[in-house]
């Protein structure tokens, strides 16, 4: 395994930057983001000669050290993943705990990808351009030359110039967020500066900015807490994202202060991104980003809020130290998420998202069927390799499964939530590798625990849950069911039915799902998919007539009704309405760009139709994040770089 980060080309461990301060212009008609960066750097070492800086597809302009200009900064070939080190030669050599400022002059150019640039048609309000980062994994380069390793934790502050509100994630200094929008200025066309500061350090992958018509409402926070919290959307949003979200988001941050220890970040908001962001959530410090498709109408999503702000100990607070130790942020995460449902809700509910989080592990690890090393906990990631391909849900339910292993074999919550608080309250603020969490599971239990707890430990096969690949987790776990069992039994009594030739003679009614939340539903359609057989087609015609699913706007539902049927002897008949509801060209008028949902939808679509399913992606191809574009091009074969010339 790496000691060092193996996705950086940054020499972090010589110097490390302490603070960051940006002076950014957003510049929509030119698609840019122009201006400077000045680190503040902290030798570790003595001798230090030179800083290096990740970069990638970054037009650099001039770099000063300590208000001096430097010549002979030189920008490195282009590595296709990690992109270009910038190497800033330093006039004096620094010994260790001395400090030095690097100004660094730069712009973005359009062929970076942590950020989209959106036309006005592709918002909400269709009046104003968007942007938005998405600066995890190794994205953060591409906005500006950082050290973009998470073993690095920084402050920054910002002045940002645009024409548009700009949100970063870190605390709003000028003009107040209460205040009128854009400062009473007009919006879209008279420049404004945003000020802002992040007092608590954190990971480069944490970068955030978005700008475009975007307005604010608070939600009303619990007695005696310190923070606020509230909403950010375009107009057109306000009213939905705001009754979405406004009832649970603070009660949830209380919930997970009382487990994990007070709220840091002094703020949480949301953001509701445009379509296209590619994931459900991004838990950016002090302003999580949103899928729009959490807007479902009936609170239904935002267990996906739950995960975000657990991140703000489980990541954001705790932070991996590496690709490798990925797991340490989203298995955590996934874990504490679910104990979460339990205090909120009820035990049922955390087995039900259990369930649905294992289904997922095993669609996950049997994709990764040719690619063993992506189905390890741990993954050995070669010099420069992508974690982008490597994203899947093994790093969430391996991971959580795992804790939830150890737990049990602790002896229960109980025993293992204090061991929560001490493992959080010990390395808060740092970025640790596996060896260190476990180290300290160890010691935890050795100086509070006892003897038999030591050998439950003991017990456990850790060789297995960290370094092991497979089509399945390690131990076989069982889960709550009382939620689930009501969506099997009616999944079951679909299958069981499916010798029935005559429809008419068929025994269900529209109302069965009417007892069933979206979670349940949710069980239902995979329970259905995980038969050998697939029900007739006849069946599914009813099946959908009866239950509107091919019209359900709730994505979660469709995503699985149409990885169903597409594997189904009615997956002609489905094919086009799939392609359709994925670019937009259906009742929601907007493309499905979180990948959850696009890359399955397009998968399932390549092996029933290649034709079709190759024309819906070059059609609207350009509408979806930079990301998701290279891996669905990835998922379907294609050469993006061949389809970018061809246009
Ligand atoms: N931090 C992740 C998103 C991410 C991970 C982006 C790695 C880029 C690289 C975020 O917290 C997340 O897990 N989002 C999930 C939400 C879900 C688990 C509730 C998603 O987008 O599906
Ligand atoms: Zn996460």
């Amino acid at each position: 395994m790496h000691e060092v980060d193996p996705t950086s080309q940054s020499n972090y461990l010589q110097i490390a930057t302490k603070h960051i301060t940006f002076d950014w212009t957003v510049d929509f008609d030119n698609k840019v983001i122009a201006g400077t960066a000045t680190h503040e750097l902290i030798a570790k070492n003595d001798e230090v000669s030179e800083v290096i800086f990740d970069t990638s597809y970054l037009h650099i302009e001039g770099v000063k050290v300590d208000g001096d200009a430097v010549q002979d900064f030189r920008l490195g070939p282009k590595h296709e993943v990690m992109g270009s080190a910038l190497r800033v030669p330093l006039p004096r050599t620094l010994s260790a705990g001395s400090s030095i400022l690097v100004e660094i002059t730069y712009r973005t150019t359009a062929n970076g990808i942590a950020l989209q640039f959106l036309e006005k048609e592709q918002t909400q309000g269709k009046t104003f351009p968007f942007l938005f980062s998405q600066c995890q994994p190794i994205h953060a380069r591409d906005l500006a030359p950082v050290q973009d390793t998470p073993s690095v934790k920084l402050t920054y502050s910002a002045s940002v110039r645009s024409v548009l509100p700009v949100l970063l994630s870190a605390k709003r200094i000028s003009p107040p967020s209460d205040g009128p929008a854009h400062d009473g200025k007009i919006i879209g066309k008279d420049e404004v500066v945003y000020t802002y500061d992040q007092p608590t350090p954190i990971p480069s992958y944490l970068l955030a900015i978005a700008a475009g018509n975007l307005q604010y409402q608070s939600f009303q926070v619990p007695d005696g807490k310190q923070w606020k919290s509230g909403v950010w959307s375009e107009p057109e949003l306000m009213d939905k994202s705001f009754w979405e979200f406004s009832r649970d988001t603070t009660r949830f941050l209380a919930a997970a202060e009382n487990l994990a220890g007070p709220y840091r970040f002094g703020v949480y908001d949301l953001l509701v991104l445009p379509p296209s962001f590619p994931y459900g959530g991004m838990e950016n410090p002090c302003l999580t980003f949103v899928t729009p498709t959490l807007l479902a109408g009936d609170r239904s999503l935002t267990d996906v809020v739950i995960h975000e702000l657990t991140h703000s100990w489980f990541g954001n607070g705790v932070t991996h130290a590496h690709a490798s130790h990925f797991w340490l942020n989203e298995g955590w995460t996934t874990y504490v998420e679910r104990v979460l449902l339990q205090i909120i809700h009820s035990p049922a509910h955390r087995g039900l998202s259990s369930v649905i989080g294992y289904k997922a592990l095993l669609d996950a690890l049997a994709l990764f069927e040719d690619k063993p090393k992506y189905q390890k906990l741990v993954i050995d990631f070669n010099y420069g390799e992508d974690p982008d391909s490597a994203y899947s849900r093994v790093p969430y339910d391996k991971g959580a499964n795992f804790l939830l292993h150890i737990e049990r074999t602790l002896g229960g919550l109980a025993v293992f939530l204090p061991y929560v608080k001490d493992y959080i309250a010990t390395y808060m603020g740092h970025s640790i590798s596996t060896e260190t969490w476990k180290n300290h599971l160890y010691a935890y239990f050795q100086k509070n625990g006892s003897e038999g707890q030591i050998e439950a430990l003991n017990s456990i096969d850790w060789d297995a849950w960290l370094h092991q690949s497979g089509l399945r987790l390690p131990v076989e776990m069982e889960y709550d069911l009382t939620l689930v069992n009501p969506a099997n039994a009616l999944a079951d009594r679909w299958y069981e039915s499916r010798y029935t030739t005559d429809i008419s003679k068929l025994d269900f009614k529209s109302s069965d799902l009417d007892s069933l939340d979206a979670n349940q539903r949710a069980v239902f359609l995979e329970r259905l998919e995980s038969y050998n057989e697939s029900l007739p087609a006849g069946h599914l015609f009813h099946f959908d007539k009866l239950y509107s699913l091919s019209t359900t706007l709730s994505a979660e539902i469709r995503f699985r009704f149409y990885t169903l049927v597409l594997k189904s002897p009615a997956a002609m008949y489905f094919v086009q309405g799939a392609a359709n509801w994925v670019i937009g060209v259906d009742d929601t008028g907007v493309i499905k760009g979180r990948m959850k949902f696009c890359r399955p939808v397009f998968r399932a679509m390549f092996k029933v139709n290649l034709d079709l399913t190759i024309s819906t992606f070059k059609q609207a191809r350009t509408q979806f994040h930079p990301i998701a574009q290279s891996l669905i091009a990835q998922d379907l074969g294609l050469d993006l770089t061949g389809l970018r010339g061809s246009g």
